[in-house]
């Protein structure tokens, strides 16, 4: 089984018209006229590749049906939206599926809409109609000192290097928090401002500008590895998600360089009799 994702990139312009030749897709197709919205559409099929050609899928014809069978949809949402009526995104993206399942031979397994360059929602076809997913990012900065009491200084210099300076050092870390939440029968799932708050109150502000062994109770005992950061969020901000949602997954960057992805307690499967 191959995964295939293609990012499809476009436009909506005020005048609704899709027009315009293929000619750009790394920017946007449709190109931006004027103070046009950018979206980009991430499409993920699966199947298998054809033992001739060795595509599963032409990313042309994934192009070719989000141009087609997804841009209406948007266009019609926006245009509802501003006329006064609300958007629900949960609703549109299983829309936005469904008319491109038929296009793409029923191999669409995912589509996430980014709605910014932090936000996305996120529909997975095993969970639809009943779950949408939302991905925002956030940040704070923090001091850390990584240290094992248990070890010697010696092993500690040997094992953190200078990141064991007594002193401590900073990091500006980036958060991605990865929430599952239920679409009740209107439609409505979640107010990503209410993400924010939540996510604002139980994780940003107790750890933003704090030095994490000495400010955080957490760290008391444990060493604020990017890995311990990555639990601890999680801890933080499991029983907090609103709209009755799930914590799916959190990924702490310590630099642009190292991530840390949790995805939560491994669950341990009964013994079998
Ligand atoms: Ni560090």
């Amino acid at each position: 089984m191959l995964e295939l994702s293609r990012t499809v990139r476009f436009c909506l312009n005020a005048d609704g018209g899709f027009e315009g030749g293929r000619h750009n897709t790394y920017a946007a197709w449709p190109a931006p006229r004027g103070l046009a919205r950018y979206f980009e559409l991430v499409v993920t099929c699966r199947g298998e590749a054809d033992s001739v050609t060795g595509y599963f899928i032409n990313i042309r014809d994934i192009d070719t049906a989000v141009r087609k069978h997804v841009l209406p949809n948007m266009s019609d949402a926006a245009q509802r939206e501003r006329s006064g009526g609300p958007v629900r995104l949960g609703p549109l993206l299983f829309e936005m599926c469904d008319a491109l399942q038929p296009a793409l031979g029923h191999t669409v397994f995912s589509l996430a809409l980014r709605l910014t360059p932090y936000t996305s929602v996120l529909v997975r076809v095993p969970d639809m109609p009943r779950f949408v997913n939302y991905k925002q990012r956030y940040e704070f900065s923090a001091a850390h000192r990584l240290h094992v009491p248990g070890l010697s200084e010696a092993e500690n210099r040997d094992v953190f290097g200078k990141c064991n300076n007594p002193a401590g050092h900073g990091h500006n870390y980036t958060l991605e928090v990865v929430v599952r939440v239920p679409v009740d029968e209107a439609g409505r799932s979640l107010d990503i401002a209410d993400l924010d708050a939540a996510v604002d109150r139980h994780v940003v502000t107790p750890l933003d500008h704090k030095h994490l062994n000495h400010d955080v109770p957490a760290f008391a005992d444990r060493n604020p590895s990017v890995e311990n950061i990555a639990g601890v969020i999680w801890d933080m901000l499991a029983g907090n998600v609103p709209g009755a949602g799930d914590l799916t997954e959190i990924s702490v960057w310590e630099t642009g360089k190292t991530v840390c992805t949790y995805r939560g307690p491994e669950t341990v499967e009964p013994a079998a009799d």
